[in-house]
C-alpha cells in the first residue's frame, strides 16, 4: 500500500507542524482537533507560515495554494477512515493516548497505519489497544517539525516490516531523514539528551559554573548551536520533566531524576520561553 492520505490528530505544536510538512510534500492530509474551531484555526495559522514562506521568497504562490488546498480541517474522527497513515500528536499522557488508539481502531480502515508522535512513552502499550498492532509504530518529528530534518521511526515488538517500511518511505517523501529505533523510552535522541540537560543543572546547583559560563562553554568546546540552559528554556521546562521522569520510570536510573531545582521552577510557574522565564527572562 502506498500512502497518500494522512490524518494527524492533535492541533499543538506539533500536529500542526506535521500536517504542514506532509501537506508541502504532496500528501492529502486531515487535521483533527476536538473542536472544529481549533482546528480551522490551526490551518488558518498554517497558512499564514506559508504566506510568510511566500513573501520571504522560499515558495511559489502556486505551492502555497496547492498546499492549503490539500489540507482539510475536521473535529470528526470518522473523517480519518479514508487515510492510509494516521499520526496522533495529542499531549503526552499514555491513559489519554490509550483511550485514542481505541477510538482510532474503530474510526479507520483495518489496513491504515496508526503512528504516534510520542517522545518517550512505550509504542507497544499503544499498539496492544488496537486490532492490528502490526500497522503501529513511532514516527517521532522533532520540533519545529517544517525546520528539523530528523524523524526517530519506533519499531514496537508488534510492528511489521511492512509497517517499518511504509513510514519510511513516508518519512522521505516528506524530506526527512529517518533513523530507526527500538522501542525503549527516550530513543536516541533524548535518551542521550536529557542526562546532559539534567547533569548540566546538577552541575550548576553545585556552583562549579554560572549559567552564561556552562552554556558558553558546551557552545564553544562542543560546537553545539545552543547550551544547556538554553536549550532546557526552548524545550520546556515541564516537558523536560515530563521526559525525565518517564526516562527513569522506564530505567530506575537516577541520572535520569530531575534535579529538585527543576521541579521547584516548574512549581514556580518558571517553564523557559513558553512563559516568558526560566532559566533566562525572556521579558527584558
Ligand atoms: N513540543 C515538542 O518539542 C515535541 C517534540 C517531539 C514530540 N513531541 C510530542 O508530540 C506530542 C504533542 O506535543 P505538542 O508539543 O504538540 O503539545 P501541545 O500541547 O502543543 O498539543 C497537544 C495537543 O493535544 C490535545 N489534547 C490535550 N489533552 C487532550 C486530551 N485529553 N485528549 C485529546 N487531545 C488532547 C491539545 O488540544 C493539543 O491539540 C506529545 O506526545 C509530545 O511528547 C513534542
Amino acid at each position: 500500500m502506498s500512502i497518500e492520505r494522512v490524518g494527524i490528530v492533535g492541533s499543538g505544536i506539533m500536529g500542526s507542524g506535521i500536517a504542514q510538512v506532509a501537506a508541502q510534500n504532496g500528501f492529502e492530509v486531515v487535521l483533527r482537533s476536538r473542536k472544529q474551531e481549533t482546528a480551522e484555526a490551526t490551518v488558518a495559522g498554517m497558512e499564514k507560515s506559508l504566506d510568510r514562506a511566500v513573501e520571504k521568497g522560499r515558495m511559489e504562490q502556486a505551492d502555497r495554494d496547492a498546499t492549503v488546498a490539500r489540507v482539510t480541517a475536521t473535529s470528526a474522527l470518522h473523517d480519518l477512515a479514508d487515510c492510509d497513515l494516521v499520526i496522533e500528536t495529542v499531549v503526552e499522557d499514555l491513559e489519554v493516548k490509550k483511550r485514542l488508539f481505541i477510538e482510532l481502531n474503530s474510526a479507520c480502515r483495518d489496513d491504515a497505519i496508526i503512528a504516534t508522535n510520542t517522545s518517550t512513552l512505550a509504542v507497544i502499550e499503544m499498539a496492544v489497544e488496537v486490532n492490528h498492532p502490526d500497522r503501529v509504530c513511532g514516527v517521532h518529528f522533532f520540533n519545529p517539525a517544517p525546520a528539523m530534518k530528523l524523524v526517530e521511526i519506533i519499531r514496537p515488538l508488534t510492528a511489521s516490516d511492512e509497517t517499518i517500511a511504509e513510514i519510511r518511505s513516508f518519512v522521505e517523501t516528506c524530506g526527512k531523514d529517518p533513523v530507526e529505533v527500538q522501542d525503549r523510552a527516550g530513543f536516541v535522541v533524548n535518551a542521550l539528551l536529557f542526562p546532559y540537560l539534567n547533569n548540566a543543572v546538577k552541575m550548576l546547583e553545585k556552583g562549579v559554573a554560572n549559567r552564561d559560563d556552562i552554556d558558553t562553554a558546551m557552545k564553544g568546546g562542543c560546537n553545539f548551536p545552543m547550551g544547556p540552559f538554553e536549550l532546557l528554556d526552548l524545550v520546556g521546562l515541564d516537558t523536560s520533566v515530563s521526559i525525565l521522569d518517564a526516562l527513569y520510570q522506564e530505567t530506575r536510573d537516577h541520572n535520569y531524576t530531575p534535579d529538585p531545582a527543576l521541579l521547584r521552577m516548574v512549581a514556580a510557574g518558571m517553564l523557559g520561553r513558553k512563559s516568558g522565564s526560566g532559566f533566562y527572562d525572556y521579558n527584558k
